[in-house]
């Protein structure tokens, strides 16, 4: 592991060492405004079963192309999270009737009278530009609020708007907005678009925008992220003609219409993944299911690598044990990543892994190659004990024997994964974590607090006057 010639060091914030850990948290005043947040009180062990839920990524790219149906779909196993609220928001807003009941939702946009989606949906989440896709297949035209950045990275839309361009679309930008229209008025038409980078995104809408273009579409270099292939089947199961998902190349041949179809979303990847870091940073025992091994592999090998124990109880359940027992050598060895499209190992991973390595014996290199600026959970893991010298996108994280020793503090979740990984540093760390800004993460998991309790963690949602200085 090489060490980088000019290092950031991020000031070390002073952590209350654990001994004198007397954190004064502000008592409420009435007409205060409160901000929820989690107190977790570590260390934790973990142990018994959970329930993986429906996954988030899938979800709105499935809602996505509900755009692309006549009639009703329905999808079952919809996770409950504000993400999934935000897309039914979006599609409501342009006139399709949403029903939401027991896990599922019923969508049909035959209803569909606006094509534009506002900035103030937009802003709710980026993964709404997908919409633009269907809009212009099926309704010729859309005008979408350009996303803009988030904390991970600038997240360009380029390849989505040149993906539009090659199957005939006229794209303007205007007033930070996104017009497009097909150019005939008639409707998309097949083409060939290779993408420079296998975007996730890019690859979703323009496979559901060739879904309905008029003749082939060749699409190579594409995304093979597991939730590519769940949306190319329920295109498919809706009448469309792809080949090819989970592979590099796509080849669509269009239809002029889709049907309303039935789809059970596939748990998600990146929820069974933290639970599994949830087990090795506490050094506890759990199993979990619904998972599909092969859609978390990179996880598994990387986990036994350090010397976790994982076994398949059945085809959907895995047990994750990182008991000291059981574990291959005396404690959880240090092991470095370096992130990137799938098979690769999953960016939206990489900052719970982070939180691992802090616990783990020896140091290791943490490389983002994704996106360019998804390091901002070093420093709040710094601020709970861990030892990390960042510089841009690679980090080295040192483990418990070369000076990180987590305990708990007060810190900021700044996005959905990185605040993920404080709250397994929290698991694992001595005293009580204080994270704040818990909306970043109520966007992606499911009931996180409650399956965590019935593991047996000591966590609580409760609220603080808000911190409006807290930086
Ligand atoms: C999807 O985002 C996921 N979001 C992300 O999960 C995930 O991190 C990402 O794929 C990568 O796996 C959803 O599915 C809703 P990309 P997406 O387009 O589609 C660049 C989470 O935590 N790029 O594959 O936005 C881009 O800047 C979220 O659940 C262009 O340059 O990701 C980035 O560096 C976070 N031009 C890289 O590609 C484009 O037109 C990967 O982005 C599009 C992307």
């Amino acid at each position: 592991m090489a060490l980088f010639c000019n290092i950031t060091i991020f000031p070390k914030p002073l952590v209350p060492s654990c001994s004198s850990q007397k954190t004064h948290f502000p008592k409420s005043t009435q007409n205060t405004k409160l901000d929820p947040i989690f107190k977790i009180k570590g260390p934790a062990t973990l142990s018994g079963h959970v329930t993986i839920s429906g996954s988030k990524n899938s979800s709105l790219a499935l809602l996505a192309a509900t755009l692309c149906c006549s009639g009703s779909s329905l999808l079952h196993n919809v996770p409950n999270i504000s993400d999934v609220e935000a897309m039914a928001s979006i599609l409501s807003s342009l006139g399709a009737k949403v029903e939401s009941f027991d896990g599922k939702m019923m969508v049909n946009s035959d209803g569909v009278g606006k094509v534009e989606v506002d900035l103030e949906e937009m802003r709710k989440i980026r993964g709404g530009f997908f919409v633009i896709g269907p809009l212009v297949a099926r309704f010729g035209e859309a005008v979408v609020a350009l996303p803009g950045g988030c904390n991970i990275g600038n997240r360009p839309v380029d390849l989505h708007l040149r993906g539009l361009r090659a199957l005939g679309a006229v794209v303007e930008l205007r007033d930070g907005k996104v017009w497009a229209h097909t150019a005939n008025g008639k409707g998309l038409v097949g083409g060939r678009f290779r993408l420079d980078y296998p975007s996730v995104g890019a690859t979703e809408t323009l496979m559901m925008a060739a879904s309905m273009a008029d003749g082939i579409t060749l699409l190579s270099n594409v995304a093979k992220e597991p939730e590519v292939v769940d949306l190319a089947r329920f295109l498919n199961d809706s009448g469309a003609s792809i080949e090819g998902a989970g592979g590099d190349t796509l080849v669509i041949q269009g239809k002029s219409q889709l049907y309303g179809s039935e789809c059970v979303i596939k748990p998600d990847r990146i929820e069974a993944g933290t639970f599994m870091i949830a087990a090795s940073i506490t050094r506890s025992c759990i199993s979990m299911s619904p998972v599909i091994p092969s859609r978390v592999s990179c996880l598994i090998d990387k986990l036994s690598e350090a010397g976790c124990k994982i076994s398949q109880v059945d085809p959907h359940t895995l047990r994750v044990s990182a008991l000291p027992a059981l574990c291959l050598g005396d404690d959880l060895k240090s092991f470095d990543i370096k992130t990137s499209p799938f098979p690769g190992f999953p960016t939206d991973l990489q900052p719970q892994i982070m939180a691992l390595l802090t616990t783990c014996a020896g140091s290791s290199l943490v490389e983002e190659s994704v996106f360019e600026n998804r390091m901002s959970h070093a420093r709040e893991l710094q601020k709970l004990g861990a030892r990390i010298e960042a510089n841009g996108n690679r980090a080295i994280v040192f483990g418990k024997d070369k000076g990180s020793s987590l305990c708990g503090s007060r810190v900021i979740a700044r996005d959905l994964r990185g605040g993920a990984s404080l709250i397994l540093a929290g698991l694992a760390a001595k005293g009580t974590t204080e994270i704040h800004r818990i909306e970043h993460i109520e966007r992606g998991y499911e009931n996180i607090v409650t399956k965590l309790q019935n593991l047996g963690a000591d966590i609580e949602r409760s609220t603080l006057p808000s911190m409006p200085y807290l930086v």
